[in-house]
This record gives structure tokens, C-alpha cells and sequence, in this order.
């Protein structure tokens, strides 16, 4: 089979590999004094993305590997990484979703230098909140992370949540590859920063197109950890004949629920965790489908069902709450109140933004491929920031209310919180949901509380990495 030419909305067709896991890297003894050290090399290597008969793909990976090991940790643990960068440019990690402090966060200029060819940095942290995380550079991130420089992080629960026979990852990517599966260049193209990012034309799981399927029994109950690390692309995941239950969001806890419409919404840099009852019968199959972007539905994978039950059905234990982290809860009454306004993008008439501290109008803009603003600047990866959008006193509550005023949806990512999702539209949420990352619809609007309890100089940006290059990216110091 051939790789379809390049905006071909099907996906490539791979062999019949059945979905791996991610290799595991456990802090074996983390909870020794001192830790455990986990060594990364972040390097070019090469991956079966496609399967055969396709080539391999070159990458850049954490140990060569896409995606990178799966990190574990338990709650509580410290954990020490050793990053050696054997690529041909300086990277950085951030670790997504972890309150780590600032000098831990992997932000090039503003919380370390940037580690340049051949060198290592040694982060080091304690695991405070259980949950799903991931990691990637902070770097050229559209480009290191769209080669493939990423790995799922999982903090496990001190006690390990009942009647859930089995844990599994799903690290989701999108590729643009070229029919010999090669990544096609063009990294930052202008045109489609403003607008969707870079959506490919291969969906991987684990580093794989899943063709030969997800291998389940019946009667099992499922942990099931979405992680979407694509530059761009949503996902909206449907498990046909399946019921998921919602039960953590970035890494949170969150009461069970079902999915809004059965469709699970994983935006770039988002998780989702849930738990998945096995109902079907032995040897049947079910499809997952990708449902998010309107007509452009297609089959993400097929559960398969062994001929072996597990059991002759799933628990009928209730879905517990998993047990809360220890994140400060903001005092909605006394928060203090901040417009952010996200702006730019085509369809929107631009007349400039502040970059660098200077007014630039939109040609000068254009000219710096800068197309996205908050609050009316936009700063530029490896640019000064000057001025933070917000200063924020440490301790206090604090209510950011962000409106879409652009045409696109946004996956705003805050650095170093987990805050509550209060309102949508002006409408309270139902579940006050704790995220990393809230996905703005266009036009839309969010409201999210938090207690600016880490103090430092902390990213806020869009993670449509495309998005984030081209200016949508501000900086929030909590003093
Ligand atoms: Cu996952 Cu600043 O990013
Ligand atoms: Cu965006």
C-alpha cells in the first residue's frame, strides 16, 4: 500500500501489528532517600509508525523511541531525570501538567538555559499529585515534539484504586508523513499557523497505527490513560457499544460522569482518564472512532475481544472517586478577577500587537510570521518577554476569565497550577473540573480559578503548538 499524497484525508493503511505499550521506566526504588535517577537520551532514532510494509520513520525520540518510556512514579516519590540531548539542536523538558517548581519547568531563557548539543540537565522534583502527565520539550516544541520527543509520566495513587484489573496507555499522535513515511518538513508554515496547526495524515497510538487492533477479555475493567501529544489535531473519541466514565482530567480526579454526547474530547496536551467496562462478548470486535472534526470521522482502532473471558462480567462495583490531590482550593469569593483575551488568527482583522515590549502593526507581524495575541501581545519562542500578562501575589485566588475571540479552538495551557474550570459562557460548570489545559471552542469563553501558591514566572499558551509559535503565549509571574 502506498502512503496517501499529502492532504488526503484518509489514513495510511500500516500492517497488522496489534497496539503496543509504551516501555515502562519505574523509580524502582524512588522512594529511597535521594530517589531514583532515570537517564532519557533525546536523539534521532527510528520508528515503525506505519508498520510494515512501510519503512521505518525517522524521529527524534526519548531514547531514540516513540514514544518516549513511560515514567512511574508513586505519589509522594521524588524523581530525578537525567536528560543527555544527543540532537542536532539545544531542548529542553517540561513536565506537563506537574506543579513542579519554577526551576524544574524546562522553559529555554526563563527557567534554565536551554541544554545545547551534548550536554545534560538533571531535573529533580517530588511527585506531589497522582495522576497522567507527559513530557516533551520546551523548545522548538512544534518541531522536537512533532518529530516525536515525547513520554507519558504517570503518578500512581498511594493506594492503587479497587476493581481495575488492568492499566493502560493510549498516547495519541497525528504525523504528516510522505509516501515513503517520512515527516514531510515545513514545521511553523505560516498559512496554517493561523489557522488549525498542523493536522496530519497519520494517527498513531503508542507510536503505531493501530491496525491490528486494541486486545481486551471480557468482564475486564480498564484504566484507560489518553494522552494527546499531537501539535494540532483534537481527538473525539466514541467507543461504540462501550459506556467510558470520565474519572481524571489532566492527571484530576473528577466525580464519574459519562462523556458530554458519549464523545471523549481530548484537546493537544490534554489527558483524560477513564474507566472502561469490557461488556462485550468473547471474540467480538468494537470500533473506536474519531468523531471530532465534522465529516472527517474515521476509525482511530478496533477493540478485540480474546476468545477467553476474564470473567462473566465487569465488576458491578460503582466507579469510586479516586482520591483528591493536594491542590490549594481558590476562595471564589475573594478571587481576584482578570480579563484574558485571545485574539488574531485569520478570519479576524489584526491591526498589530505589542511584541517584545514594541508595537508592531500586522505587516510587521506578518513579516515575524506572528499571528496570535493575548491581551493584545504576542510573544515569539526565545523572544524577551517583557511584561508579564498578569502578576499574581503569591497564595492568593485568582479568577481568569478567558474569551475566545478568535475563530479557532484554543487548548490554553497554564505552567506550574492545575486550575478549576468555574464557568463556561458564563455558565457554571457541572463537575468544576481541575485542568492543566482548557479547550476554548471558538467564540467561547472560560472561566478558571486557582491559588497562585508556586511562586516563579510561569508560561501561559495555547498547546496547538503551532499557535503557541506564532505568538499565542504570554507569561504569568506569581511574586
Ligand atoms: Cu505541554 Cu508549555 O507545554
Ligand atoms: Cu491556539
Amino acid at each position: 500500500p502506498r502512503l496517501p499524497a499529502l492532504g488526503r484525508r484518509s489514513l495510511i493503511l500500516g500492517g497488522a501489528a496489534a497496539l503496543a505499550a509504551p516501555a515502562v521506566a519505574r523509580a524502582a526504588d524512588s522512594s529511597a532517600p535521594g530517589g531514583s535517577t532515570i537517564r532519557l537520551v533525546a536523539r534521532p532514532g527510528r520508528a515503525a509508525l506505519a508498520g510494515p510494509p512501510h519503512p521505518e520513520t525517522a524521529v527524534w525520540g526519548y531514547d531514540g523511541r516513540v514514544p518516549g518510556p513511560e515514567i512511574r512514579v508513586r505519589q509522594g516519590d521524588r524523581l530525578r531525570v537525567v536528560l543527555e540531548n544527543r540532537l542536532p539542536q539545544e531542548t529542553t523538558i517540561h513536565w506537563h501538567g506537574l506543579r513542579v517548581p519554577n526551576a524544574m519547568d524546562g522553559v529555554p531563557h526563563l527557567t534554565q538555559p536551554p541544554i545545547a548539543p551534548g550536554g545534560i540537565f538533571a531535573y529533580e522534583f517530588e511527585a506531589t499529585d497522582a495522576g497522567t502527565y507527559w513530557y516533551h520539550p520546551h523548545v522548538r516544541s512544534l518541531e522536537q515534539v512533532g518529530r516525536g520527543l515525547y513520554g507519558p509520566l504517570v503518578v500512581e495513587e498511594r493506594e492503587p484504586p479497587p476493581t481495575i484489573d488492568r492499566d493502560v496507555t493510549w498516547v495519541l499522535d497525528d504525523w504528516r508523513l510522505l509516501e515513503d513515511a517520512q515527516i514531510a518538513g515545513g514545521f511553523g508554515n505560516a498559512m496554517e499557523a493561523g489557522m488549525t496547526g498542523r493536522i496530519g495524515n497519520t494517527v498513531t497510538v503508542n507510536g503505531r497505527v493501530p491496525e491490528g487492533g486494541f486486545a481486551v477479555r471480557s468482564g475486564e475493567r480498564l484504566r484507560l490513560r489518553l494522552v494527546n501529544a499531537a501539535n494540532a489535531r483534537i481527538f473525539g473519541l466514541v467507543f461504540e457499544g462501550h459506556e467510558p466514565v470520565v474519572v481524571a482530567l489532566d492527571g484530576q480526579p473528577v466525580a464519574p460522569h459519562a462523556p458530554e454526547d458519549g464523545r471523549v474530547v481530548v484537546g493537544p496536551g490534554m489527558r483524560v482518564d477513564l474507566v472502561l467496562d469490557m461488556t462485550g462478548q468473547p471474540g467480538a470486535r468494537a470500533r473506536v472512532l474519531d468523531t471530532y472534526y465534522a465529516r472527517l470521522e474515521y476509525k482511530l482502532l478496533e477493540i478485540a475481544y480474546g476468545a477467553e473471558p476474564l470473567r462473566d462480567r465487569p465488576p458491578t462495583a460503582p466507579i469510586a472517586t479516586l482520591p483528591a490531590n493536594p491542590v490549594p482550593e481558590p476562595d471564589l469569593a475573594r478571587a481576584e478577577r482578570h480579563a484574558v483575551v485571545l485574539g488574531g488568527g485569520m478570519m479576524n482583522h489584526l491591526e498589530g500587537a505589542l511584541v517584545d515590549g514594541r508595537w508592531l502593526d500586522a505587516r510587521e507581524m506578518m513579516r515575524r510570521d506572528l499571528t496570535w495575541t493575548v491581551n493584545g501581545t504576542a510573544a515569539a519562542p526565545g523572544g524577551h518577554v517583557h511584561d508579564p500578562l498578569v502578576v499574581l501575589r503569591r497564595n492568593a485566588s485568582y479568577l481568569l476569565a478567558i474569551r475566545n475571540e478568535t475563530a479557532w479552538p484554543h487548548p490554553m495551557h497554564l505552567h506550574g497550577h492545575s486550575f478549576r474550570v468555574v464557568a463556561r459562557n458564563g455558565v457554571p460548570t457541572r463537575h468544576r473540573e481541575w485542568q492543566d489545559t482548557v479547550l476554548i471552542p471558538r467564540r467561547e469563553s472560560a472561566e478558571i480559578a486557582f491559588v497562585a501558591d508556586n511562586p516563579g514566572d510561569w508560561m501561559f499558551h495555547c498547546h496547538v503548538l503551532e499557535h503557541q509559535a506564532a505568538g499565542m503565549m504570554g507569561l504569568v509571574r506569581v511574586a
